[in-house]
């Protein structure tokens, strides 16, 4: 099968694309034809090693996993012996990050865990935009923002592809949403749902006297004084982006402020993914894409996922 393959840490100019063995699946394992995938920023660490904690995970001198991409969409093509809830021909959809990665590649293995159904109303490149952004989103906003129809919202990087969806995840719980972006992606916001944008370009918003139930920061650049101002009495933030500020106040903030500061690490699981679907299917969450690119393409593609400046998701069809 063809598969892009990257040997060392690097940047994306030295993967390549190549003739490799089809994986094998064990008997609990399902092994997929990878229709569509997407990228994500964890590719993009795990192609650099950089952060280098990130070698702990993904090999200390060179990258354990070398057939990257975690997001794919496709069809059952062998199942294991042991395998109950797919069969061959099962379209479905899901995230391989915690099974090694290789969605870089016409076919893939997965675990019955990383995958569910894919949604019946979207296509194959619209679902692989989903697995980790789209869960990321929701378990930041649900599990760790406990997230109410009353909040008031605000998402910090909501351009993005965790944003884009956090923006429709956060209106699908009834709550009012604030999305921040830069000047040309306001359009994009609203037309998701946000109620309203603020332009970081035109500097900082922290002191406009604005405050909110929930802080959903993508981007992970908030200060302390930021975060003080923007969050309510009661109130929660929760970065996504692993951010010292919160390590370094959490506490203070918890005891003299009453507010509750997080960094979060999605897990993406089958429930969370059947979740998904089932916004998708109630026509509540869509896949904001701002390219599809082809497997010759993926380098072109991590490039643009280093500079993070995406407009929503960057999707392969394989
Ligand atoms: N903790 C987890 O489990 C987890 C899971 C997934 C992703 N993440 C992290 O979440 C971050 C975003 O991921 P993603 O997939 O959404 O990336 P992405 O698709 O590259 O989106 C990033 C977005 O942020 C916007 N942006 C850049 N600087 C900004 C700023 N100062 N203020 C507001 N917006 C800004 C960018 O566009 P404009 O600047 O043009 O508006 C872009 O649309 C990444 O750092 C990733 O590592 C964490």
């Amino acid at each position: 099968m063809k598969a892009v393959v990257n040997m060392k840490y690097s940047s994306p100019d030295y993967m390549e694309l190549r003739e490799v063995p089809r994986p094998e699946p064990t008997h609990k394992q399902v092994m997929v034809k990878v229709l569509a995938t997407s990228v994500n920023k964890a590719d993009w660490h795990i192609l650099n090693g950089k952060p280098f904690p990130v070698r702990l995970m993904a090999g200390l001198f060179k990258p354990k996993y070398q057939i990257l991409g975690a997001d794919i969409s496709g069809v059952v093509e062998r199942v294991g012996k042991d395998v109950t809830q797919f069969q061959i021909g099962d379209e479905v959809f899901g995230d391989l990050s915690s099974i090694g990665f290789g969605g870089f590649a016409e076919y893939a293995i997965a675990d019955e865990e990383s995958l569910a159904k894919k949604p019946s109303n979207l296509n194959f490149e619209q679902s692989a935009a989903l697995p980790i952004a789209a869960v990321t989103a929701l378990q930041g906003l649900r599990n760790k923002g406990q997230i109410k129809a009353e909040d008031r919202i605000l998402i910090n990087g909501a351009s993005g592809g965790v944003g884009s969806f956090a923006i429709q995840i956060a209106k699908s719980f009834g709550a009012q949403v604030v999305a921040v972006c830069s000047t040309n992606k306001l359009q994009t916001a609203l037309k998701l749902g946000a109620d309203s944008v603020i332009d970081y370009t035109q500097g900082d918003f922290s002191g406009s006297g604005d405050s909110f139930n929930l802080v959903f920061d993508i981007i992970g650049n908030l200060n302390a004084h930021q975060i003080d101002l923007l969050v309510k009495k009661g109130g929660r933030y929760v970065s996504c982006n692993f951010s010292s500020t919160v390590v370094l106040n959490s506490l203070y903030f918890s005891l003299f402020k009453g507010k509750k500061l997080v960094n979060m690490l999605a897990k993406v699981n089958q429930a969370d993914l059947q979740y998904v679907r089932k916004l998708a299917e109630e026509d509540k969450l869509l896949s904001e894409i701002q390219e599809v690119f082809t497997l010759d393409d993926v380098p072109e593609a991590l490039h643009i996922m280093g500079k993070g400046r995406s407009n929503g998701k960057l999707v392969i069809s394989v």
